[in-house]
């Protein structure tokens, strides 16, 4: 499988910038064809969508596009694609609609390693149903969250599980299958935060077996909205609050007001991107593309966080936390002597972007130990090379007092 990096960072306008970015987990660069997409269809004749003028029947494309090329991303049915301004709106739209049908002494369950965006929803949802929250805790030394921490608490009164497919705090993975076929076997649907999850892997849904998979393109070259995958039937039994003239069709019937679509041209522009950085086969079908491409990527990154894992490990004064079995390349690292602000800072002087913080897992940074200050993060994307690591491992070193 041949992967070009080289390649892949031509395509990306911001890196000529210089900086070496590890800050992708908080939001990736984009690629040129993306920008030119949006671009396209800010520029074109562009109505509501519809089928009796160019402009209307244009609006319309886009949005079928985008839905046909996220079920193409993620294995999915593209009647159940739906597209909102973030995952946390799509996740607090979700909740409420599904809190309705919630009764007091109903149970939701929970992760400490979920980003805020995976908890808080569900939370606050619960309270207005009268509904118990339960927490699965993961553990603290190597960051897994077992099947059996979410398994301990469901009970035959669950009515939903919501988990991260990938930790953004520790790059964690877990055992998705296992957790939904628990989940199942006691009769509670799955909510998955795919959205760390989404640009370091192959993603199938089906295979995954989630009920609801949410993710944001912007984490994966794409423009600054969320995506919630989910079978047109469920979706359908689901009531969200809705002006009166809009439609009651699924999935429109989830997407309040009208879809922004530049940035929908922008997510079918992300999708094929994607689907190009492997070498292309003649006859392939999109989602064949992806799968090679994506194989390429996880491959390329992950001889890059080995890579970095070990040399950083080996800096004194650096401690790495959790070493899941099953991680994206994302690391977690607190640096002697420096808070993680000022070694975000530090770092920035020499062109190297790795933020501090807890990055809104908080819950997941307060059970490691690190409260809400957390730590410093270096996140891998598919355009980082060994110079960045160079440049990021040799900033690092400076950094420990
Ligand atoms: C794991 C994870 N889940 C959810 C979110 C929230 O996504 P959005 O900004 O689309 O609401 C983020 C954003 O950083 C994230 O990293």
């Amino acid at each position: 499988m041949s992967f070009d990096v080289e390649r892949v960072r031509r395509a990306f306008p911001a890196l000529e910038e210089g900086a070496a970015h590890f800050d992708g987990p908080g939001g990736s660069q984009v690629p040129r064809q993306v920008a030119d997409a949006v671009a396209a269809t800010l520029t074109a004749g562009i109505a509501n969508r519809g089928s009796v003028t160019t402009a209307e029947q244009r609006a319309d494309a886009v949005v079928l596009d985008a839905r046909a090329s996220m079920a193409d991303l993620l294995g999915t049915d593209p009647r159940g694609v739906v597209f909102g301004r973030s995952m946390t709106q799509l996740t607090y739209d979700v909740s409420r609609a599904l809190a309705k049908q919630w009764a007091n002494g109903d149970e939701v369950v929970v992760t400490r390693l979920d980003h805020d965006a995976n908890i808080r929803p569900w939370v606050q949802s619960a309270e207005c149903a009268g509904a118990l929250v339960r927490w699965a805790d993961f553990d603290r030394e190597t960051g897994e969250l077992p099947v059996e921490a979410v398994n301990s608490v469901l009970t035959p009164r669950t009515r939903l599980v919501a988990v991260t497919g990938a930790s953004n705090l520790l790059g964690t993975r877990p055992d998705l299958e296992g957790i939904v076929a628990a989940a199942h076997q006691a009769g509670a649907l799955v909510y998955v935060d795919g959205v760390h999850l989404t640009p370091h892997t192959t993603v199938d849904v089906a295979t995954i077996g989630a009920d609801f998979y949410a993710c944001s393109p912007y984490k994966f070259f794409g423009p600054h909205l969320g995506v919630l995958a989910a079978d047109p039937q469920l979706l359908d039994s689901l009531h969200p609050d809705k002006l009166l003239p809009a439609t009651n069709a699924v999935p429109e019937r989830f997407e309040a007001g009208t879809l922004p679509y530049e940035l929908l041209a922008g997510v079918t522009a992300t999708v094929n991107f994607i689907a190009d950085v492997a070498e292309s086969t003649p006859d392939a079908s999109r989602r064949e593309q992806i799968t090679a491409s994506m194989t390429a990527v996880e491959e390329h990154e992950d001889r890059l966080l080995s890579r970095l894992e070990s040399e950083l490990s080996s800096i004194g004064g650096v401690t790495l936390h959790g070493r899941p079995s099953r991680r994206t390349p994302t690391l977690l690292f607190s640096v002697r002597g420096a808070a993680p602000k000022q070694v975000h800072e530090f770092l920035a002087t020499k062109g190297v972007n790795a933020p501090g913080g807890s990055f809104y897992a908080l819950e997941a940074s307060r059970w490691l130990g690190l409260g809400d200050e957390g730590a410093v993060r270096a996140g891998l994307a598919p355009y980082t090379n060994d110079d960045d690591i160079d440049r990021l491992l040799e900033g690092v070193a400076l950094a420990v007092r």
